[in-house]
């Protein structure tokens, strides 16, 4: 009998994942001992009574590295730790599954997983890399809010989007003099609203990393109306707050837990420059997960494709514990542990922020 790798793709879908799963099971075809087996929905596809696994071979996987989403399903609730059980009285409450898991896993003949995930997916993959499970991890995330590599691949899809749209923001801007806010992802880290306002020539940048300052977003709007430039490009991150604010969420129960979902970010600064006494129309525009969609650029299929085959080349050499990175443009492998340390937050001394600065972009700062 063939060895089986289990693959599975949790948390928030992003353009790349299934660059990852061809490369997966394109390299582990050429060993004849191996075949990949795919969990539906991350982990609840193992999880489930009966299963839902599918053989992955190289019929299934053709073509779909152009592909957005994953083949799989995604889920971002639950996972072995936390599996939702919901009482008789309808309240929710959680179970540990992971030892039922191990068990299952054995049951299945699963001899090693890798988990392609952000870093809600690698703190599971660590606790059960703890519990012993063979289990190697890949890392996803349009936010780039990963630690330990330079790069997620979904994040410059997200980035050639959100500059695309701000590209057309610009232009009707311009021509009604107007105040465009674009909201963009980026929950705890601002590298799209970073990237998109470099590349797409924002006049302002708001990022979680630098709370901002509202008097001088309006100074830096009257400077551009005194200069004969009515018009203003904002660009901000969905996770950006005022100096002694706080984040805009709202709140949705997920399986009788109240989780926070960031929103309103963009239309909350909207609301406080005219409660400020700014005449200027203004328009917000949330872009949300238009981001998220589509097909992979250039960069993110080879980024993608590169991982899927370091993964496997993890699994082959029993390097577990350990997620593939990118560093210093080389494709190499990190421990989980480190990864999931931290968040990826861009850091305000950057050059990367000097150069946005040196261009005439602000941050609120
Ligand atoms: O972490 C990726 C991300 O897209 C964040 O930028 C965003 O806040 C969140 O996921 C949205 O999650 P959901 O898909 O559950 O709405």
């Amino acid at each position: 009998m063939k060895k089986r790798c289990l693959v599975l793709t949790g948390g928030g879908d992003c353009p790349g994942l299934n660059a990852v799963l061809r490369a997966i099971v394109k390299r582990a075809s050429l060993e004849e001992d191996w075949e990949i087996i795919g969990s539906i929905d991350a982990f609840n596809g193992i999880l489930k009574e009966p299963t839902e696994l599918v053989l992955l071979d190289n019929e299934r996987i053709a073509g779909i590295h152009v592909k957005g989403g994953t083949i799989l399903g995604t889920t971002n609730k639950g996972g072995p730790f936390n599996w939702p059980v919901k009482n008789a009285d309808g309240s929710w409450t959680t179970r540990d599954r992971s030892d039922e898991l191990i068990e299952i896993l054995e049951r299945e003949g699963i001899n090693a997983i890798i988990n392609i995930g952000g870093d809600g997916s690698q703190a599971i993959s660590q606790t059960l890399f703890e519990k012993g499970v063979n289990i190697v991890g890949v890392p996803k995330t349009i936010d780039n809010d990963l630690m330990s590599t330079d790069y997620t691949f979904g994040f410059q899809t997200a980035v050639e989007i959100a500059t695309d749209a701000l590209d057309k923001l610009v232009t009707t801007a311009a021509s009604h003099h107007r105040i465009m806010i674009l909201e963009v992802m980026g929950r705890e880290a601002g590298w799209i609203a970073l990237y998109t306002a470099i590349s797409g020539g924002a006049e302002v940048c708001l990022i979680p990393e630098i709370p901002y300052n509202l008097n001088e977003i309006i100074a830096k709007i009257e400077e551009r109306t005194a200069s004969g430039k009515g018009f203003v490009n904002i660009v901000i991150a969905e996770g950006a707050y005022p100096v002694g604010g706080e984040m805009s969420t709202f709140r949705i129960n997920v399986a009788g837990k109240g989780k926070e979902y960031l929103q309103g970010a963009g239309n909350k600064l909207a609301a406080d420059l005219k409660a400020a006494g700014v005449k200027t129309d203004i328009r917000a525009t949330i872009l949300g997960h238009i981001q998220r969609g589509g097909s992979p650029c250039v960069f993110d299929r080879m980024l993608a494709t590169q991982f899927g085959v370091k993964a496997f080349e993890l699994v082959l050499d029993n390097k577990f514990g350990q997620m593939v990175a990118f560093i210093d443009n080389d494709i190499t492998d990190v421990t989980i542990k480190e990864a999931i340390i931290n968040f990826n937050l861009v850091d305000p001394d950057s050059y990367l922020v000097h150069t946005a600065k040196s261009i005439g972009i602000i941050f609120g700062d």
